[in-house]
């Protein structure tokens, strides 16, 4: 099968870093159709570039989010979720694009993470909705589903919102693209509280915790990490730029 893995990736100092460790990572994977949506009204050159020079199958695509939904760099990052737009484009251009005789699986890669070669491997045999731990996330070290000794999902550790119906994070699951070409309603919805998005996707495919399957050795390895780079600061481009000096990085991408 193919993995399909949908990218949101937006235009900040990080963005050509964080790309270009996962174009090394998936360089690695095998049978492997990187789906880059860019967070822009027009593709970038940065990211057109990237991709091009980066050896990966990729298809490039672009949703801006609306302003109004859009964070300020003052706002706290749980005012509005992120990557929104980006996924339900991705996720119309396969439904579009791909032809329903295919083989594969949706994965969501956002562009920050830190995954493991072996994490595609084990999603590959994802029959419809398959989960796995994440590590650093939800202020904890770990989020994982619990897994009975016969291998069934049975529970999961999160300690934020654990009521959630599937509380776990946008990395920690995977999806047959037969499951998603079936269940074409569904897509990531802006109606839903705060840290409910994982939740109510995956509400559309299945109808309950007993269909989960779970990954990474029945849940006992971290294949993925929940990694986040920290904004970085540029003061001394203002000072430049009080001073009439041009930005250092003039002619660069
Ligand atoms: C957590 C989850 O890991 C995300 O998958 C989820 O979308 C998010 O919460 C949420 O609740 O919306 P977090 O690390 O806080 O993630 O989110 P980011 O990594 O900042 O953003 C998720 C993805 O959306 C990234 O690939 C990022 O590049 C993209 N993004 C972010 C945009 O395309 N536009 C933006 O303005 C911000
Ligand atoms: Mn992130």
């Amino acid at each position: 099968p193919m993995i399909y893995a949908i990218t949101p990736t937006y235009a900040r100092p990080v963005q050509k870093a964080e790309l270009i460790r996962l174009c090394h990572t998936f360089l690695l994977v095998p049978n492997f159709h990187w789906i880059v949506v860019e967070d822009a009204a027009e593709p970038t050159d940065l990211v057109t570039n990237l991709l091009k020079r980066c050896g990966v199958v990729y298809t490039q695509l672009k949703a801006l989010t609306p302003p109004e939904m859009k964070l300020k760099p003052r706002d706290p990052n749980w005012r509005y979720p992120r990557g929104v737009w980006q996924r339900n484009e991705a996720l119309t251009w396969i439904r579009n694009n791909v032809p329903v005789s295919r083989e594969g699986v949706v994965y969501f890669a956002d562009d920050d993470n830190t995954y493991s070669l072996e994490l595609f491997q084990d999603l590959r045999s994802t029959k419809a909705v398959s989960v796995f731990p994440v590590a650093l996330v939800g202020g904890v070290l770990l989020e994982k589903p619990e897994v009975s000794p016969d291998g069934r999902v049975i529970g999961f550790n999160a300690l934020w919102e654990p009521q959630r119906p599937y509380p776990i994070d946008m990395a920690g699951f995977a999806v047959n693209l037969q499951l998603i070409l079936a269940k074409s309603e569904a897509k990531f919805s802006l109606e839903v509280k705060r840290g409910y998005l994982e939740s109510e996707f995956i509400g559309h495919l299945i109808s309950g915790r007993e269909e989960l399957e779970a990954k990474a050795d029945l849940c006992t390895k971290v294949l993925v990490w929940h990694t986040r780079a920290e904004a970085i600061k540029t003061t001394g481009e203002n000072i430049r730029k009080r001073k009439g000096l041009p930005m250092t990085n003039v002619g660069f991408e």
